[in-house]
């Protein structure tokens, strides 16, 4: 039966992913629900340690070596993520990740890094590969992007690092990108300009993003949806302006309360304390 664009891209119920360690099991998510329409931006928000990372991971199977996968559907596309993510990622399914620096590779030039994606993923001659390089970087909205091909990661600045791994991702051909807190490591002003690239790319190239932040700031700004995780269990869901304006949770109407205009972006959330056990709080950001 093919499926209807009103079929939500995304959709997940009760995803749980529990990690192996010589300490005994970590529950890094316990019962995530998340559904996500085609060409919505929608937002995963929680605090450190709360799943989010560990939620984008599940999707693009990458979970730490025996790591077991519970849901009751974990589709994407009417496809089973739990047998597919492995063949989805990169084709379908890309990655823009919080560190441009560490996802870019020290000792390649930009050109190499996106042909190298390129030639992955695209049945391109070499002649076209280039035009599509050079259109990617352009589409990201790089100066010069002649100049940039020829750079090294360190001759970038952070904001330019972030447009050409986004490059890279769009590359790919995927049409749904997990954004794991993509404009943490960005000062303010470059951090909007990234969002409002992210907003312009998803209108022009019919995409879908999933964007995993711990920042309140960056859900209104950039997210038409979001879910709230708190302990790896989504506890709210919902439009942006709902949740915001009338949170359900008091978990949200805490992340809400914790950041009055005084608390400078990408502060630290403040720590819940919640009646769930094991929140596990010391969790890799
Ligand atoms: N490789 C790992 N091994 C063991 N525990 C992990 C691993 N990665 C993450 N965790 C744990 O899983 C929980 C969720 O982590 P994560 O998804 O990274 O949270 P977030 O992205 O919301 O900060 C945390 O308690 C974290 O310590
Ligand atoms: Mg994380």
């Amino acid at each position: 039966m093919p499926l209807s664009d009103t079929t939500p891209l995304l959709e997940i119920r009760g995803l749980s992913v529990t990690i192996p360690t010589p300490e005994g099991d970590v529950h890094a998510v316990r019962a995530v629900d998340l559904e996500i329409g085609r060409g919505d931006i929608h937002g995963l928000i929680g605090e450190s340690g709360s799943g989010k990372t560990m939620t984008g991971m599940a999707m693009l199977g990458l979970v730490p070596k025996g790591s077991r996968i519970g849901a009751g559907r974990f589709h994407f596309d009417g496809q089973d993520l739990r047998q597919q993510a492995g063949r989805l990622r990169g084709r379908r399914i890309g990655m823009i990740s919080q560190d441009p620096a560490a996802a870019l590779n020290p000792v390649l030039s930009i050109r190499r890094q996106i042909d190298d994606v390129l030639r992955t993923h695209r049945d391109l001659p070499r002649a076209a590969r280039r035009a599509e390089a050079l259109a990617l970087l352009a589409a990201t909205g790089l100066p010069d992007p002649e100049k940039v091909l020829r750079s090294y990661p360190h001759q970038l600045s952070g904001g330019m690092q972030q447009r050409v791994v986004i490059a890279q991702a769009l590359a790919t051909g995927a049409d749904f990108l997990i954004a794991d807190e993509p404009t943490t490591a960005l000062d303010v002003s470059v951090a909007m300009q990234v969002l409002a690239l992210l907003r312009r790319l998803v209108a022009e190239r019919n995409l879908t993003v999933l964007m995993i932040t711990h920042d309140m700031d960056v859900i209104a700004e950039a997210c038409d949806r979001v879910t709230v995780l708190y302990a790896g269990r989504s506890v709210e869901t919902g439009p942006v302006e709902e949740v915001l304006n009338r949170p359900a949770h008091r978990y949200t109407r805490a992340l809400l309360g914790a950041l009055p205009d005084a608390v400078p972006r990408g502060a630290r959330l403040a720590v819940v304390e919640g009646s769930f056990d094991d929140p596990d709080p010391e969790g890799a950001a």
